[in-house]
């Protein structure tokens, strides 16, 4: 299929939706992540532009209950999430349902009274949902242009920055982003020393968690402070960024020039520019601290949502780093071509997935090696996080679902990043599950390795 048709779909769903929701109540659920949140944000305002009734739930991930419990009588919009849950909203009769979504889908599954964007269905093309809510906002009225800011935020935030296509392209332009080339730590517009030692992706040894090597690191490159003040990582000159990437591979010889450096992309929101990044990683910290209201108050630029979300994201920003250094020297799983980091109640179920994609690309694993990080949720419940080290590996989505097919749970997500929730009763079971599949799929990966689809990770 040819990408119009991805513009095509959009069009005619829109037509759809813009016919069935009148004089109706519609219930809109979306994910508690940045995409989900912006995706949420994007729809919100274009709902109320239209002056639509509608509620809003941001979910942290949509179980089979959740479904089930949903009203019958009124139309449900999911947005960056149930690609994965067409059985149960099959089984569940809900009136109407639309899906918004970016996730893996399979399109003999699709039940009648649903109706789906996604690229998977098309061209596969690499679009947020924030991205796809985006545009399907803007064929309801062009005037939600003004959302394109949001749809970028959403794209950071799944990380679809490094292969921005030409559907994201228009969406950079639609927003007036202003796109720079430098060295990819956020956020580029505060201080370089601060921004060091909080340094998460990429983790830089020795300086990540620590001021003092921050410090050195800084001595090394050069850089020194002026007016007791060191400068923001956008204002530094093509030769400090090179000196500074230099110092940090080497310390991180694992990462090679090119990953260090990219487009950084700066967006107005609250008068100010700020690294898309940055707001990307403040929704995820809000939300991931059980505050998704805060999250989606910060992109309709509430001024009490911003205080809140700042004091929410350096705490979150202190514990993240605390569950890195845990999961660097805690207990490990360790086999061939896989590490399990069960970090039980020592790192927040909300913080494991981040913890897992940083220790993924992080010096010291071979590329293919599959980190797989479990934690408990304070319930009864285990999050487990799968992720890939480097661009090839195997289908995690796949190997996830295989391994649930014994347990009870909801599994789900894309070829190098999935996730998957077990009951703490089949913690060990999991475990031993997990590790046969790993150690059978090591096999065959020796002699044919799969290449990744996925470029990021
Ligand atoms: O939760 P985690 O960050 O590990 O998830 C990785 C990917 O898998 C995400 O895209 C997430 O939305 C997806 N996922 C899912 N269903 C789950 C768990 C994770 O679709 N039950
Ligand atoms: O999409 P999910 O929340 O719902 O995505 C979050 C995680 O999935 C991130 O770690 C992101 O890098 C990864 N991802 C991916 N491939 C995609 C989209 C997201 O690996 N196509």
């Amino acid at each position: 299929m040819r990408s119009e048709n991805l513009d095509l779909l959009l069009k005619e769903t829109v037509e759809s939706f813009l016919e069935k929701i009148k004089g109706e109540n519609i219930e809109v659920i979306s994910h508690f992540d940045s995409d989900g949140i912006t995706s949420a944000a994007i729809m919100a305002q274009s709902l109320k532009r239209l002056d639509q009734k509608f509620s809003l739930k941001i979910i942290k991930s949509l179980t089979g209950e959740f479904i089930h419990s949903l009203e019958k009588d009124r139309i449900i919009v999911f947005l960056d999430l149930a690609s994965g849950s067409l059985k149960n909203i099959k089984e569940a009769r809900l009136k109407k349902v639309f899906i918004i979504d970016h996730h893996e889908i399979k399109a003999e599954d699709i039940p009648e009274n649903v109706e789906i964007v996604n690229p998977e269905l098309c061209e596969k093309q690499k679009i947020s949902s924030a991205g796809l809510t985006y545009l399907f906002c803007k064929k309801i009225d062009e005037r939600n242009k003004e959302f394109a800011k949001l749809a970028v935020v959403g794209m950071i935030g799944d990380m679809l920055d490094k292969e921005i296509g030409e559907l994201n392209y228009g969406i950079l332009e639609d927003g007036e982003i202003q796109k720079k080339r430098g060295l990819l730590i956020y956020p580029s517009t505060r201080p370089i020393n601060k921004v060091l030692e909080f340094s998460s992706s990429p983790i830089i040894p020795g300086v990540t968690g620590d001021s003092i090597g921050v410090s050195e690191l800084l001595r090394e490159s050069g850089l020194k402070p002026e007016n007791g003040k060191y400068k923001n990582l956008v204002d530094l000159t093509e030769e400090e960024m090179e000196r500074l990437v230099t110092s940090i591979i080497l310390r991180n010889p694992k990462k090679k020039h090119k990953d260090l450096i990219g487009d950084l992309f700066l967006i107005k929101i609250f008068g100010k520019l700020e690294d898309a990044r940055e707001i990307s990683a403040k929704i995820n910290a809000c939300s991931r601290n059980g505050r998704p209201d805060v999250s989606l108050g910060f992109c309709l630029e509430n001024l009490e949502a911003k205080k809140k979300a700042e004091s929410i994201h350096t705490k979150y920003r202190q514990q993240l780093i605390a569950g890195i250094k845990y999961a660097q020297t805690g207990d490990k799983i360790s086999g061939k071509g896989y590490v399990i980091i069960n970090a039980k109640d020592k790192i927040k179920d909300t913080m494991i997935g981040t913890v897992s994609s940083i220790i993924a690309n992080s010096p010291g694993y071979e590329e293919g090696t599959v980190i797989i990080g479990m934690s408990y949720d304070g319930g009864r419940k285990i999050k487990v996080s799968a992720r890939n080290v480097g661009k090839e590996g195997r289908n995690l989505k796949e190997l996830l679902s295989e391994v649930m097919e014994s347990f009870e749970g909801e599994v789900g997500g894309h070829h190098s990043a999935a996730g998957c929730i077990i009951d703490m009763d089949d913690e060990e079971e999991f475990i031993e599950n997990i590790k046969k599949h790993l150690e059978i799929e090591v096999v065959r990966v020796g002699r044919e390795t799969i290449p990744s689809p996925d470029p990021d990770i």
